[in-house]
């Protein structure tokens, strides 16, 4: 019999972060309709929020092939019925390949990515989601220029050394983009560790 490969990937911090996250989604999130996440990574995330909040439906993307596979693999794993099959999303490239959701998630993708990708989730955000409907950011931020703790400080100089391209990014240029691509101003929520929630609702 031919062993079939188990593609799912850990991400460690997945499990240290996600029921803050999920307390934060409960109250964030529609009761009902398809919430897009963007930057899905290993799938662990989803396949969570999926089980706890059943009458959802989720919608894992992700740009990169291996991400894919790991996705749909954790989506087998833990059996879920409201989770589609992840489809193939680059936050900066427009049009996306999907035309609405009530809700996106995005969660540690806007200081690993080219600030194009932060633009692009924004704006592709915006041409989706109808009056009212939530993007949800998790990550570290840095407020009016400065990291809010010298382990962010630290992150954001390893982050720049692997890649000149990453970083932290400030808060107050993400609002500024969402306030001119048509969302409200965000509401915060300081987590654990030093990261923040950051919700915009499309106006
Ligand atoms: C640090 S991982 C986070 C994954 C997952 N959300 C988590 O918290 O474990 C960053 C993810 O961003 C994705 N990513 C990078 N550039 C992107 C882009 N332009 N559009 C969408 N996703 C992107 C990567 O493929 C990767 O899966």
């Amino acid at each position: 019999m031919r062993k079939m490969t188990d593609h799912r990937q850990y991400a460690p911090a997945t499990v240290r972060n996600r029921d803050f996250i999920l307390d934060v989604l409960r109250d964030v999130l529609p009761t009902t309709g398809v919430i897009l996440e963007i930057a899905s990574g290993s799938g662990e995330h989803v396949v969570h929020f999926a089980r706890n909040l059943p009458s959802l439906v989720f919608q894992p993307s992700d740009p990169e092939p291996d991400a894919l596979l790991s996705v749909a693999a954790w989506m087998k794993a833990a059996e879920v019925a409201n989770v589609r099959a992840p489809i193939v999303l680059d936050a900066s490239r427009s049009p996306w390949p999907i035309a609405s959701a009530d809700g996106i998630i995005c969660i540690n993708m806007v200081h690993i990515s080219p600030w194009d990708a932060s633009v692009g989730l924004i704006r592709g955000a915006a041409a989706i989601l109808p009056p009212g409907s939530p993007l949800y950011l998790y990550g570290p931020y840095k407020r009016k220029g400065f990291a809010t703790a010298p382990s962010n400080e630290a992150f954001d100089r390893n982050l720049r050394d692997r890649n000149p391209i990453w970083g932290l990014r400030d808060l107050e240029a993400i609002a500024a983009i969402a306030q001119s691509a048509g969302f409200s101003i965000p509401d915060i929520t300081e987590m654990p560790a030093n990261n923040l929630s950051i919700v915009f609702r499309r106006m």
